[in-house]
């Protein structure tokens, strides 16, 4: 059975095509992880899924039924909630408030239904409990990421796309949120999530694709993906000059500060954080061809 079909996406900006050829399902129940570098089109895919942007060219079916170019609102009530990487809280709401969005889109605010879910969101997110009357913007981030996605879960989605909900937060509260991802899975819920933590993300998965240049390069379950599929969900084809050249390892360590962007250079931060090494020892493990 297929939840979400995706077939021969293509998306452009103008005249920039950010997605050229994207093709995948996802049933239910099911955990898809979206691995790219950057620029390689995984936000702009999940942007096309949820109506944000114009669907170029190809198809997307949610429950058989065709949803490319329809309004964002009638995809997010046909059951698709996406929570965008940023988050985009309500900071001076209070965490309740903030949750009660959630449930307008589905038009169930102010019914007892509504009041019945939220309460069970308070269950399995007890921090928001204890916070319920506090701004949003006075918790940690990932307190706030916890927020994102229980309001995105207000919504009772069949599918939550996830865009690097874990950026930027320490790992252990990284670590928290894998494990909410496969407690949603649990529940039926499907999840197809970019994440650049790639380790960790293949853990949940069931299933992967990698982007390079806005095409699928690779797909399969975490097990059949092999560390050339996977070396280009860490810094792309072809895109970092500073990899071809190898020079002394303190003037290599200069050049790939300058010539990464700083997304790059975050995403290096992640990479080290997740496996707890420093950031000097991946680049050196770059540098040396190892990664
Ligand atoms: N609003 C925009 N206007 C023009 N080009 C854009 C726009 N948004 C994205 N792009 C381009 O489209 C391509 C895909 O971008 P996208 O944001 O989908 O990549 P991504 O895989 O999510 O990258 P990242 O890991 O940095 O989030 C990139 O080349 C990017 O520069
Ligand atoms: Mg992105």
């Amino acid at each position: 059975m297929t939840l979400l079909e995706v077939r021969g996406l293509q998306v452009a900006y103008g005249g920039v095509v950010a997605v050229r050829d994207v093709s995948f399902a996802v049933a239910p129940g099911e955990v898809l992880a979206v691995l790219g570098a950057n620029g390689a089109g995984k936000t702009t895919t999940l942007m096309a899924i949820s109506g944000l942007v114009r669907v170029r060219a190809g198809d997307i079916r949610f429950d058989g039924v065709s949803t490319a170019n329809d309004a964002p609102t009638s995809i997010a009530r046909r059951g698709i909630a996406h929570v965008p990487a940023g988050r985009g809280l309500f900071p001076s709401l209070s965490v309740a408030d903030n949750l009660r969005m959630g449930l307008y889109g589905a038009k169930r605010d102010g019914t007892a239904e509504g009041a019945a879910d939220i309460e069970e969101l308070l269950d399995t997110f007890p921090i928001l409990r204890e916070r319920r009357d506090q701004p949003a913007g006075t918790m940690s981030g990932g307190q706030q990421q916890q927020l994102v996605i229980a309001r995105a879960l207000a919504q009772r989605p069949r599918l939550l796309m996830l865009d690097e909900m874990s950026m930027g937060l320490a790992p252990a509260v990284v670590a928290d949120l894998f494990a909410l991802v496969a407690d949603l899975k649990s529940r039926g819920i499907a999840v197809v999530m970019v994440e650049q933590f790639v380790g960790q993300a293949l853990k949940v998965a069931d299933r992967a694709i990698v982007l390079e240049q806005g095409s699928v390069v690779a797909s399969g379950a975490p097990d059949e993906l092999s560390q050339d599929d996977l070396a280009a969900a860490y810094l792309g084809g072809g895109e970092a000059p500073a990899l071809d050249v190898r020079p002394a390892p303190d003037r290599a360590r200069e050049s790939l500060r300058l010539s990464l962007r700083g997304s790059d250079v975050r995403h290096l931060e992640q990479v080290a954080a997740e496996r707890g090494v420093p950031v000097e020892q991946v680049l050196e493990e770059i540098i040396g061809g190892a990664l």
